[in-house]
């Protein structure tokens, strides 16, 4: 008996050196062949992806991966869209927005926190400590501080200074893929704020939806949402079936860009469903798409959205209004590829 106990340890053992592109068996096989794979929004996804991955290709959950992965815009001080950095509300002050949903319909969220370097941190522990979904404003900063969360400035020097300039004509008005023209080539390379157009502002946000090995899927979104925006205005990014939406039978979406228009067609819950009724991810953002330029035609012309989907199979696709948008796609197979998302205004 003794040494059958042994024999099914040193085999358990050997199985999980093995590994299917770095995957421990172990996991590989309860994925049932499924490979893992971590979808995120813009270039600055691809420094996100390889965060993610750190958790997913040691057979980690999904859940891990993208709260690890989106740390990594959180706490980049030059990228002005997320997190530490991010460019303040016309009051000057950064408040953030973020949510988190797992596979069991687990969900969190936290909108106009201020103080708060990682907003998605705190958004799994509304998740996971607390009987709601949502927390806000001062609450949500008193919940973080409570759970051991450190209050810090997040208004960067450069930020302040963009705000400043920003005060000075007080112009508001979004500019299509601003998200990348600041961001001067890929992964981990800064944003230059000196460089931003003229006097106009966008914003935007890291969405990220990942499957796991073992066939669990995930999904965190995390913004400062809209430069310079109203003080209190909260985006689709902490909204529940606007900026995020996961459901482990079919598949997992998230938004970017303006997220007014989001909220309006309850975005991510709509590219899910639409997966559910036998959409392809790219298919199923294309539709939501065309849902917001039938809603708004002509503001549909002047902003930007980018949905990006990933079904239960680990397929993926995005859509969005205009060109520029991109999500970085990483998986066991090869690097972290970036791809052009297809567009409805040519
Ligand atoms: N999509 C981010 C926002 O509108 O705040």
């Amino acid at each position: 008996m003794k040494s059958r106990r042994n024999f099914l340890k040193t085999a358990a053992l050997g199985a999980a050196a093995l590994s299917l592109d770095g995957i421990p068996a172990a996991a590989a096989s309860r994925g049932k062949g499924r490979k893992p794979i971590v979808v995120s929004t813009w270039d600055f996804g691809i420094a996100a992806n390889r965060a993610a991955w750190g958790v997913l290709g040691k057979g980690g959950r999904a859940l891990d991966a993208v709260e690890a992965g989106v740390h990594v815009p959180e706490a980049d001080e030059k990228n002005v869209t997320v997190g530490y950095g991010g460019y303040p509300d016309r009051d000057g002050r950064v408040t953030l927005d973020a949510c988190i949903m797992d596979e069991f319909g687990n969900c969190g969220s936290v909108a106009a926190i201020e103080h708060i370097k990682h907003p998605i941190s705190v958004a799994r522990k509304v998740m996971e400590k607390t009987p709601h979904v949502m927390l806000v404003g001062d609450g949500a900063l008193q919940f973080a501080l409570e759970n051991g969360f450190r209050k810090e400035n997040l208004l960067t020097p450069e930020s302040e200074k963009a705000w400043k300039e920003w005060l000075k004509k007080a112009e508001y008005k979004p500019v299509i893929n601003i998200e990348n023209q600041q961001y001067e080539g890929k992964g981990t390379t800064a944003f230059n704020p000196l460089r931003l157009p003229g006097n106009a502002w966008n914003h935007d946000t890291i969405g990220m939806v990942a499957l796991d090995a073992a066939g669990n899927l995930s999904g965190a979104c995390t913004t400062s949402g809209m430069a310079f925006k109203m003080h209190g205005r909260v985006g689709d990014s902490p909204i529940i079936g606007a900026g995020l939406y996961v459901d482990n039978e079919i598949g997992a979406a998230t938004a970017t860009g303006v997220g007014e228009e989001v909220i309006r067609v309850v975005g991510s819950f709509l590219v899910v469903e639409l997966m559910r009724q036998g959409y392809s991810p790219e298919a199923a953002c294309k539709e939501a798409v065309l849902r917001i330029v039938k809603k708004k035609p002509a503001k549909a012309k002047e902003i930007q959205i980018g949905f990006l989907a990933l079904n239960k199979k680990g397929e993926h696709g995005a859509y969005c209004l205009h060109p520029g948008f991109s999500y970085a796609c990483t998986t066991g197979e090869k690097e972290e590829v970036l791809i052009k998302g297809k567009y409805y205004f040519q």
